[in-house]
């Protein structure tokens, strides 16, 4: 069972300065964000490279809220165990990545860390009926993966309905994530909507005030 506040704000690191990263992390650790969100890509499953596992060693040393992974990586299964070593605390990876997902989920909860299924927006959430009681959260991909900056894309509402319905009906603890194209227009709508976490990219950090932005997200 997680027990974890209702509303949490995941501000991603894709969209942050990495000139000035040790200042991002400082100004996260003094804000109201819940959550440290990093996006590891592989030019496979998604057309993209973005962090490797070492950039999660690093920012542990310095961060003072849990690292919430996100593995956009074709085969995540062989790299669980260095991320676990290098001090992530949730990791989600996609549906859409693991043939054998119930084996994947066993082992990284084997670690005693938090474990979350991503599923890309075209993806149905039905899919997840035989693993909602296993896992602790729900990863709703409300844009392609890949990118910061992109649209966000409107059926999301209708997948956190769907993911709501499944989690009670299987009387599951999941909490539903929701990450891309996450604004201060559709962050109330989302949690009104049933979402419990919101990551943001591009929203927070291209705003002279990221800290503010964090908190209107927050409390929207
Ligand atoms: C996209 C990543 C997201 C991304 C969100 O594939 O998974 O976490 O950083 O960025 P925004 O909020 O700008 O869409
Ligand atoms: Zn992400």
């Amino acid at each position: 069972m997680v027990k974890y506040e209702k509303r949490i704000i995941a501000p991603s690191l894709l969209s942050a300065n990495l000139s000035f990263l040790y200042k991002e992390i400082k100004m996260l650790n003094e804000s109201k964000a819940d959550w440290i969100h990093v996006d590891i890509m592989d030019s496979s499953f998604v057309s993209n490279i973005s962090f490797g596992f070492l950039f999660v060693k690093h920012v542990k040393k310095y961060v003072s809220k849990p690292i919430d992974v996100h593995l956009m990586i074709s085969d995540p299964y062989p790299y669980i165990k260095q991320l676990v070593e290098y001090g992530a605390d949730h990791i989600h990876i996609h549906y859409e990545t693991c043939i054998n997902l119930n084996r994947t989920i066993t082992y990284i909860k084997n670690y005693g860390i938090k474990v979350g299924v991503a599923i890309n927006p075209h993806t149905p959430v039905l899919l997840l009926k035989e693993i909602i009681n296993d896992i602790d959260f729900v990863l709703l991909m409300s844009v392609n993966p890949g990118f910061s900056g992109q649209k966000f894309i409107k059926n999301t509402y209708s997948k956190i309905e769907d993911a709501k319905n499944l989690i009670i009906s299987k009387r599951s603890s999941a909490l539903i994530e929701i990450d891309g194209g996450v604004d201060l227009e559709n962050s109330f709508f989302l949690f009104k909507n049933g979402a419990n976490i919101l990551v943001s990219g591009s929203t927070i950090f291209t705003d002279s005030n990221p800290k503010e932005v964090i908190s209107k997200l927050k409390y929207s």
